[in-house]
């Protein structure tokens, strides 16, 4: 399927948020049995935000999506949808969508969740370039968001390392030269399910005094089989979506991963054959944000000038389920 230039539906502006309290390698020495140098050598990760008592994934999510309308100079009434990607939302019901719609004054915009764990971002701003195709739709804003301090279990080394909080935007809108998909290539195998998740709490096991005693509520992670898969299914996906019209990875400009691990984004880097130098690397500020950490890399590489117009621009990811997926972009 070639799907260039089958749009006029591009990127108008970003925004990004993440939260004022910074939490070091060193602050987590005090709280598992970890090393600054074990999470820096294993992981490229030095820092990473944490959201306060008070704050929920939409409080995040409003506070990026206020950013990218006003970077943009967009109307919130102009917002025909909003779709967020999240798996830290702030409740089952109703959806972070609909709380952050509320808070931004969406007045015009229908509004819904997407799950896709680390993934969420690439294929809700997919989704919300694919329904603004087929209605009346003009403007689209996308959020990944997460407070993953609150679903990750903080006596386990293996995972509360690694992840932190925040939020970033987008605004598509029709009509627009410049900065549209070009290609998609996405995916996923449930059978791999069992290998990031959060046990509990959902129907197949509700919350119970056992659950909660057992830490059925936070997230589990088989971090090293993950980690093996992890270079596969972004490198496969990328390959995919370029070769879908016809481009090669010597194409790509700038690739924009899901930031997950310094180790498996230099593995990608080999693979496609890619200096440091064309990867968008921020997960030392920030750690893994799950679905925000594209958009927050995003509005980033845009802000330190790293993309100019005609560049192509690659956003991957991968993450629980297990999804994955690619956006080509020509800037
Ligand atoms: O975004 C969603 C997808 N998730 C990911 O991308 C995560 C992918 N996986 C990874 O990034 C890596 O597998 C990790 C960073 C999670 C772990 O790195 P690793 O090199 O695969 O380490 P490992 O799990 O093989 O563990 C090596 C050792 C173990 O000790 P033994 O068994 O060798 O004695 C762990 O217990 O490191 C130990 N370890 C730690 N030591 C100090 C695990 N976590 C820590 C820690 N501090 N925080």
């Amino acid at each position: 399927m070639n799907i260039e230039n089958s749009n006029n539906i591009g990127i108008v502006g970003t925004g990004f948020y993440v939260p004022e309290k910074v939490l070091t390698n060193f602050d987590l020495e005090r709280i598992v049995d970890t090393t600054d140098e074990w999470i820096r050598t294993r992981t490229g990760i030095n820092e990473r935000r944490i959201a306060n008592e008070e704050e929920a994934a939409s409080d995040l999510a409003s506070k990026a999506g206020l950013k990218a309308l006003k970077n943009t100079n967009t109307n919130p009434k102009e917002i025909d949808l909003l779709i967020i990607a999240t798996l830290s939302p702030d409740h089952f019901m109703p959806s972070t969508a609909c709380i952050t719609q509320h808070k931004l004054g969406l007045k015009n915009a229908a509004c819904f969740d997407l799950s896709a764990a680390c993934s969420g971002f690439v294929y809700s701003l997919f989704a919300a370039e694919s329904i603004m195709k087929n209605s009346n739709y003009n403007t689209a804003m996308i959020i990944g968001t997460e407070i993953f301090s609150k679903i990750v279990d903080w006596k386990d080394r293996n995972t509360c390392v690694l992840f932190g909080d925040g939020a970033g935007a987008i605004i598509i809108k029709k009509g627009q030269k410049g900065k549209n998909i070009i290609s998609i290539n996405f995916g996923s195998d449930g059978s791999s399910a069992d290998l990031l998740e959060i046990p509990a709490g959902g129907s197949r096991l509700p919350t119970t005094y056992r659950t909660i005693d057992k830490r059925q509520h936070y997230l589990k992670m088989e971090g090293r089989k993950i980690y093996k898969l992890a270079k596969k299914m972004m490198v496969d996906s990328v390959i995919r979506a370029l070769d879908k019209v016809e481009l090669t990875r010597k194409d790509i400009d700038l690739l924009i991963p899901h930031q997950a691990n310094i180790r498996i984004l230099k593995a990608v880097a080999k693979k496609l054959h890619l200096p440091l130098e064309k990867i968008m690397i921020n997960l030392e500020k920030y750690g893994n944000t799950s679905a925000a950490s594209i958009p927050i890399a995003l509005d980033e590489a845009v802000s330190q000038g790293k993309i100019k117009k005609g560049d192509i621009v690659v956003l991957t990811a991968f993450g629980a389920g297990l999804t994955w997926g690619a956006i080509v972009i020509r800037w």
